[in-house]
């Protein structure tokens, strides 16, 4: 009962997307999630995240992004997935995280109906001028650690745009 209850009362769903579902968007669930939870809004918030591509499928964050985040308290164990059309007719909020990311979003979105709720991750930052979050995945150790300061500016400003659109 208690299972429904919360199903019922949970009003507003978030999906991150990258490429790959291994390290930013699998971040910034982790992120995103630790938030909504301090603040006591995890029965009324879901959050997802997914990638445009399918590649890593079942597979748990990339090591480098799950340790970056272990030192900063989070943990990152969802599993990679692909993400679907079912996902934009769902998700009241599709946060994605860079220009290449919104182009792929978008091809899904094959009857323009969801255009208005995806948007660039980075227009929640406010301590930050960057535009998109830099893919990590080839880089060294400090890629990783500016995806999660980007993230944790910008979840903060998710976290805003949440709170006002709950009922
Ligand atoms: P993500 O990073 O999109 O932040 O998960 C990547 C992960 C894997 C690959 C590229 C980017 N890859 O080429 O496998």
């Amino acid at each position: 009962m208690a299972g429904i209850a919360a199903v019922m009362t949970r009003s507003f769903r978030v999906l991150f997307v990258c490429l790959g579902n291994i390290c930013r968007s699998p971040a910034a669930e982790g992120v995103m999630r630790s938030m909504i939870t301090e603040e006591g809004l995890a029965e009324r918030v879901s959050i997802r995240s997914a990638g445009t591509a399918g590649w890593h499928t079942g597979k748990l964050p990339d090591q480098r992004m799950r340790s970056a985040g272990q030192n900063r308290g989070y943990d990152l164990s969802s599993r990679a997935r692909q993400v679907s059309e079912v996902d934009l007719r769902e998700c009241d909020l599709v946060l994605v995280m860079d220009q290449q990311n919104l182009r792929d979003v978008c091809s899904y979105d094959r009857e323009s109906q969801f255009g208005s709720k995806i948007r660039l991750f980075c227009e929640f930052c406010t301590d930050h001028s960057e535009t998109e979050v830099p893919d990590p995945y080839y880089g060294g150790e400090q890629g990783f650690e500016l995806v999660l300061d980007l993230l944790e500016d910008g979840c903060r400003g998710v976290l805003r745009h949440i709170r006002s659109s709950l009922p």
